[in-house]
């Protein structure tokens, strides 16, 4: 194989997208969209592959920088959206030392398989030809241009807004995916000229270019795979297949899904065999779940880790959480940035927890807030406790040694340590440090006067 590089061309606005935020960067299963076909291209081999950006420029290169770290990825700048083809000749200097092909693709075209780019390079390569492209028959064409055949053979594509009556009829579309030999593509691009109905420089007009020079080799692709994101019902639309190809290859390695249909799965999460999702279950970011654990109905996951054998009963929200092996948290838990609770945990119903530790066997079962906390191992937190973390202008830490018992209705304010193994009364708040092994109360004293109830005569009910 000769060397390949990529350019893809991610500089357009989107018009269609009807939005603020250029179309590139419209999220996809966790992902931008121009996130995809970059990562096509490298795994096809291609390097170095150059991104044209030029529409919120510096938002597209922040949200990709992190995510190609390390591979030969770079950006290129196309002052002015002139087209395709003028997109394409911003990339040319960054080539300048490339000798071989290059494959081109849009920043807009996110399912295409490596598999299929493997073929169309291997069609190239075969033929000899300088251009080489993929073709797809759609439902609805359009909006794609057309590829005109004479017999066989490619002649050219014509673009929706340039085709005559006769030609919006043909269903074979462009793909907007081609390899190219460098030396012919540079030399032509210089050639063309924005006489359409776009005033833009096209580059599907290369395609005339190798058809005269003789036969250009195309590959078949089915249309679902190369589908353009132009407007937001595409994007839904591609979202749905691209899903449904995720959920796949979970099942295959072995994962449960109750109820597919309504699960979202985001591209960079992580399931292991004998996971099973209940319905409704949304993952978002790199979220991992390790073997055997469960996560039932309703609960939305982002950034989360969950261990071995835990369950996260239904309508629990969690992120940027670390949850142990065989920990019980929900139903209706929230875990907020910063939690890390170690093995056995259990965080029961209406308890919402962040940046807090809590250690192996601790419970904190029901109705409490537990904020900038360290919960020693096998620490029992009654119903109704909340952290006073906050005095308004900073955040103080709560810290509970092993062992601590602490009775329903607590409030710690903050900064305050209570030693191993010490008891909380119920009802408490508790201002200043407690040493281990101490009992710890500070509510107001019981008073009961006897009789009192019955004496006071009260109005009769007419
Ligand atoms: C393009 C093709 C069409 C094909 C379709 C497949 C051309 C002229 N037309 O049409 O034949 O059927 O894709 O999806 O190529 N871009 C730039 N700079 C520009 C213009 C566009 O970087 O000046 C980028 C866009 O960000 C986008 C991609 O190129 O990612 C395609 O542009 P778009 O305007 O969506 O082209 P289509 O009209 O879909
Ligand atoms: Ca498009």
């Amino acid at each position: 194989m000769s060397a390949l590089a990529a350019i893809v061309l991610c500089a357009g606005k989107g018009t269609r997208m009807k939005s603020e935020r250029v179309k590139v960067l419209h999220p996809l299963l966790g992902r931008p969209l121009c996130y995809y076909p970059l990562r096509a291209a490298f795994s096809v081999g291609a390097q170095p592959v150059v991104a044209v950006v030029g529409h919120q420029a510096e938002q597209v290169q922040a949200e990709l920088r992190p995510a190609f770290e390390g591979r030969p990825l770079s950006f290129v700048v196309q002052a002015a959206q002139n087209g395709t083809a003028d997109a394409v000749l911003a990339a040319k200097a960054a080539l300048a030392a490339h000798r071989g092909s290059v494959l081109i693709l849009y920043g807009d075209v996110p399912l295409l398989r490596s598999e299929t780019l493997r073929t169309l390079v291997t069609a190239f390569e075969s033929a000899k030809a300088p251009l080489a492209l993929l073709t797809t028959v759609a439902p609805e064409p359009s909006g794609y241009g057309r590829v005109v055949r004479q017999g066989e053979r490619i002649q050219r594509i014509v673009e929706d807004k340039d085709a005559t009556e006769k030609e919006r009829q043909l269903t074979e579309c462009n793909a907007g995916v081609y390899v190219v030999d460098a030396a012919f593509l540079w030399a032509e691009l210089t050639k063309l000229r924005p006489n359409n109905a776009q005033g833009e420089l096209y580059l599907t007009d290369l395609v005339a270019a190798a058809a005269a020079l003789g036969d250009v080799p195309s590959v078949a692709v089915a249309f679902e795979e190369c589908a353009g994101v132009n407007d937001r019902a595409e994007l839904a639309r591609l979202a749905r297949t691209m899903q449904q190809r995720i959920q796949s290859a979970h099942m295959r390695a072995g994962v449960t899904l109750q109820d597919p249909s309504s699960t979202w799965i985001d591209d960079d999460v992580e399931l292991s065999a004998d996971v099973t999702l209940g319905p409704q279950v949304s993952l978002h970011g790199r979220t991992r779940i390790e073997p055997g654990a469960v996560v039932e109905q309703g609960c939305i996951l982002s950034e989360t880790r969950v261990g071995r054998d835990a369950v996260i009963q239904a309508y629990s929200v969690l992120e940027g959480a670390e949850v142990g092996a065989l920990n019980r948290v929900g139903p209706f838990a929230r875990l907020r940035p910063g939690t890390v609770l170690s093995e056995n945990v259990h965080v029961g119903n209406f308890v919402e927890v962040k940046n807090t530790r809590m250690g192996s066997g601790a419970k904190a079962n029901h109705l409490s807030y537990l904020g900038d906390a360290e919960i020693g191992a096998k620490v029992n937190v009654g119903a109704g406790t909340i952290t006073c973390n906050y005095d308004g202008a900073h955040k103080h830490k709560t810290i509970l040694e092993d062992g601590v018992f602490v009775g329903s209705d607590t409030q710690f304010v903050a900064p305050v340590r209570v030693g191993a193994r010490s008891v909380v009364g119920a009802g408490s708040t508790v201002t200043k440090d407690v040493p281990e092994g101490s009992l710890v109360l500070s509510r107001v004293p019981q008073v009961v006067k006897a009789g009192w109830a019955d004496r006071k005569t009260r109005p009769k009910k007419p």
